[in-house]
């Protein structure tokens, strides 16, 4: 198990998230896509905790994660509401020929020198924020990601911004560094980024935003400032 991504507070608020800015709102049958399923377990608790009547596209790179979810997806049967692809997301979905309304995501965002880290499936490029960035570019009319305060956030919120994204909703949750994030290598990386007003955590505690973008013509009030000030306040 340990080659998993484990972090149940982590992976519970996504679930959170998932359920107030996505399954909630989901109108077509085929409409959510995710990036990085892991275990599977913040979709199908969020499955188990609502009627939703869609179909969730998963895809996983890690076959460990990819195995352990769907032994769970199929303890709960929930086949027919979530499947989960071993493979890369960047190459897969965009093969697909409709596009979902929904793309959900708590992306790899450990910022590091480079990929040698415990889990090199969570890094997320020298300042953190280059999958989430990409994930930014794909043009899907509603993105709904965790993002962090040490990866260069203000980057992410104005990449979004230039992609014609505005901030719909957030929600923030103040996490302790943890076993990915405290690796001596990682550590050092993150002290060096807050230098350069990249990364932003007080002591041991950063903020994890949870974030529903939506493309700002569907958007009445943008909270793009807000969620800037709130994220590089620590
Ligand atoms: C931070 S973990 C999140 C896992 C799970 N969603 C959760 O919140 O508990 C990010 C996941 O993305 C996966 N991943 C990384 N790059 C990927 C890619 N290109 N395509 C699909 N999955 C990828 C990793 O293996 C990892 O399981």
């Amino acid at each position: 198990m340990k080659d998993i991504f484990f972090c149940p507070e982590e992976s519970n608020f996504y679930s959170n998230c998932l359920e107030s800015f996505a399954l909630r709102n989901c109108k077509k049958s085929e409409c959510i896509v995710e990036f990085g399923s892991g275990d599977g377990s913040p979709v199908i608790n969020s499955l188990l905790r609502n009627k939703f009547d869609g179909m969730i596209q998963g895809f996983e790179l890690n076959t460990s994660a990819w195995k352990a979810a769907n032994s769970t997806i199929d303890e709960y049967n929930l086949a027919h509401k979530y499947i989960i692809h071993n493979s890369s997301f960047f190459e897969s979905s965009q093969s697909s020929q409709t596009k979902a309304e929904y793309l959900v995501a708590n992306p790899p965002y450990i910022p590091a020198p480079d990929n040698d880290i415990y889990m090199p499936l969570l890094f997320g490029g020298i300042d953190g924020a280059t999958v989430t960035n990409e994930l930014l570019s794909l043009d899907y009319e509603n993105v709904v990601l965790l993002i962090s305060s040490f990866s260069n956030p203000k980057s992410t919120i104005d990449h979004a911004n230039a992609n014609g994204y505005c901030v719909s909703s957030f929600l923030i949750l103040p996490l302790q560094f943890g076993y990915y994030s405290s690796e001596p290598k990682v550590k050092q990386h993150i002290e060096e980024l807050r230098k350069q007003q990249m990364a932003f955590y007080s002591g041991n505690y950063y903020f994890l935003a949870g974030v529903l973008f939506k493309k700002c013509q569907e958007v009445k009030v943008d909270l793009s400032n807000e969620l800037i000030q709130a994220m590089t306040s620590l």
